[in-house]
């Protein structure tokens, strides 16, 4: 056993349930559980994820410290049962459905986890993992929810000292919270507290318009550049004052999400003119103008905390975390306008990064222990290029946020021979070259290299990619791949060194979480008839040199790829650029609609012959679609995956 003090992270039970290994400060390895378990969202204790944890430093659980649980399941209670008793009775049938579990499971929670880890070590016999876990000699320890989510964006952060926001849906009580990072500690100064949630809020629009909470948010904010901000004094008016502060006060008279199973009420469907739209029934311009209406007082609301954190702290940074920190357009307004000279948001902003979050509070808040922060070490990565306000990038804890498995070149062609599937083996260096001809060609391919992406994006790693300047490339990939038709474009992966040249920014964003415009030379201009086309037929019109990543309103979600981060998808990228001139490629999740991105090779190859991807690239190995042997299963796949 290594001298190490090895802390594990878990988020569990809600949403999007993960663990995360910190050895001595560092981040060993991270991955969330429904990679493993195949279910989307998953959030049972994160088993398979925690012993992957375990693996990948070598050690077993008996060698942790800690284990660090992301929230505080009694205070959680403690609210729910204030919530449900303030509303009664008309919050009893959700009361009834969720109450038994919560007492029967959640209250008893160190034992569970203890039983769980026992699993996670190994054992599958609910007794032995039981007798197991209570020999464990590690300290169980419980993080606040909001304090998760603010050491997840301070910790890996590369600052010294930064404000700190972060901003969600609910956690304990706090919806959301501000305060600074400073050295090894954090101070959180305020809260706002439920039930005014700016998540909230943006997740009632999202089951409103139709989609599904908790993840359907980023279908609304995709959808906005088509309507208009039509509802914006309706919903300032009636549901929700926004305070300079950025403060939310929101009339609980138009909600049901404190009581109920459904997020809105019929109260909100009369000053609206109608009822939620059905699942899945045709998106119409109503759904596009409520989208933009709420994008907007999102953009407002967050632009109007920033301003007051700023005030309220002094401080020249701001790192950001919580799921409403994925609104990747309102980072880039941030960024534009808003008065902090940089930011960086923890990629897994939402309740999977507390794991990560809860690892690192007690490494640095409840040990007491130094950190040091890329730019006090002065480990700077080489700059790319004439940065805004002068700054330089900067490294930062997250690696790249590539946290999760990798398979050796070995274990790859192993699984290939074992299956006697066709392949063929290229050396390192050229490998880039084969894959950039291929997408020149306009060759669709998944991309498995490298350890898999902790958070919601594919950067690379686990990742479906094409060329962007193809005008079909955008219409193919959704109906042939993802297998659903789209009003959002993709998003471009770029070369850092680029980014400028094609897009209006000029920073590092590793984990796709700015949106900026497509610089103005590359555009097309539409023609009037074009102008006036309706939702995706808009979109299916060029209207850049790079359409496939350009949504109806120029603008792109970015990832900007160094070489030190992440060489092999760096290499492909410039070996693209050599021969095409283009710097910048399609860069989509590894998986269908509705299903987690893949994480093993079975689960690529299985994407793969599912789908009409043209080929599939593991680390050095390339298959050809048209040479694999006929790919049959028992079952309808696309009945597995539950539509998101
Ligand atoms: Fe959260």
């Amino acid at each position: 056993m290594s001298e190490a003090t090895y802390i594990l992270g878990v988020s569990a039970f809600y949403h999007d349930s993960a663990a995360c290994l910190v050895a001595d400060g560092e981040i060993i390895a991270a991955a969330q559980e429904e990679r493993f378990t195949r279910a989307k969202h998953d959030h049972n204790f994160p088993v398979n994820a925690a012993r992957y944890c375990l693996r990948e430093a070598g050690i077993d659980a008996r060698d942790l410290t800690f284990v660090g649980f992301y929230d505080k399941p009694l205070l959680k209670f403690d609210r729910l049962l204030e919530t449900y008793l303030d509303y009664a009775p008309f919050g009893f049938r959700s009361f009834l459905k969720s109450m038994p579990l919560w007492i029967k499971e959640k209250l008893w929670m160190p034992d569970l986890i203890r039983t769980e880890m026992g699993k996670a070590n190994g054992e599958s016999d609910e007794r032995a993992a039981k007798k197991a876990g209570k020999k464990f000699e590690w300290k169980l320890l419980f993080g606040d929810h909001h304090e998760s989510h603010a050491a997840s964006a301070f910790y890996p952060s590369p600052f010294e000292e930064a404000a700190i926001l972060t901003i969600d849906g609910v956690g304990e009580w706090a919806t959301s919270s501000m305060g600074i990072g400073r050295g090894h500690d954090i101070t959180l100064l305020k809260e706002l507290r439920f039930p005014d949630s700016l998540g909230l809020l943006y997740s009632a629009f999202t089951y409103y318009t139709g989609f599904k909470v908790n993840s359907g948010e980023y279908k609304v904010m995709g959808l906005a550049p088509y309507g208009e901000p039509k509802y914006v004094s309706l919903i300032k008016d009636k549901l929700a004052e926004v305070r300079d502060d950025g403060s939310i006060r929101m009339n609980h008279e138009f909600f049901s999400y404190s009581q109920g199973l459904r997020m809105t009420n019929t109260a909100f469907d009369r000053i609206f003119g109608a009822r939620p739209r059905r699942p899945e029934s045709n998106i119409t311009q109503r759904e596009m103008d409520l989208a933009r209406s709420i994008q907007v007082i999102t953009e407002e609301v967050m632009l109007k905390m920033v301003q007051y954190v700023h005030r309220e702290t002094g401080m020249k940074k701001l790192c950001m975390a919580g799921g409403v920190a994925l609104n990747c357009v309102a980072n880039g307004r941030i960024l534009r306008e808003g008065p902090f000279q940089d930011i960086w948001i923890q990629p897994a902003a939402g309740d999977a990064g507390g794991a990560i979050g809860v690892a690192l509070a007690i490494w640095h808040r409840y040990l007491g222990k130094e950190r040091r922060s890329a730019e006090s070490a002065g480990t700077w990565v080489s700059n790319a290029g004439p940065h805004r306000n002068g700054l330089l990038p900067y490294e930062d804890g997250m690696k790249g946020s590539y946290l999760g498995p990798r398979d050796s070149v070995d274990e790859i062609e192993n699984f290939l021979r074992a299956k006697n599937l066709p392949y063929k083996k290229y050396s390192r260096e050229e490998l880039p070259g084969v894959v950039a001809e291929l997408l020149a060609s306009e060759k669709i391919i998944g991309l498995h290299q490298g350890r898999m992406e902790f958070g919601p994006r594919a950067l690379g790693g686990r990742s479906i990619i094409g060329d962007a300047r193809s005008p079909a490339m955008q219409s193919v990939m959704n109906l042939k791949i993802k297998y659903r038709e789209s009003f959002r474009p993709f998003a471009p992966s770029v070369m850092r060194e680029y980014v400028a040249d094609w897009f209006e920014l000029d920073n590092d964003s590793p984990y796709m979480l700015l949106v900026a415009d497509v610089q103005a030379r590359h555009r097309r201009a539409m023609t009037e008839e074009q102008e006036k086309l309706f939702g995706i037929e808009k979109l299916n019109v060029a209207r850049s040199e790079i359409p496939a990543v350009t949504h109806v309103d120029y603008s792109a979600r970015i990832q900007t790829v160094r070489r030190e981060t992440n060489p092999l998808y760096w290499e492909i990228l410039e070996a693209f650029h050599r021969r095409t001139g283009c710097p910048l490629i399609v860069n989509t999740s590894f998986n269908v609609r509705g299903e987690p991105i893949v994480c093993s090779p079975e689960d690529s190859y299985r994407c793969f012959m599912r789908t009409e991807m043209d080929y599939l690239v593991l680390e050095n190995c390339v298959l050809d679609k048209k040479e694999q042997p006929a790919f049959t299963e028992k079952k309808d796949w696309r009945k597995e995956f539950r539509l998101d």
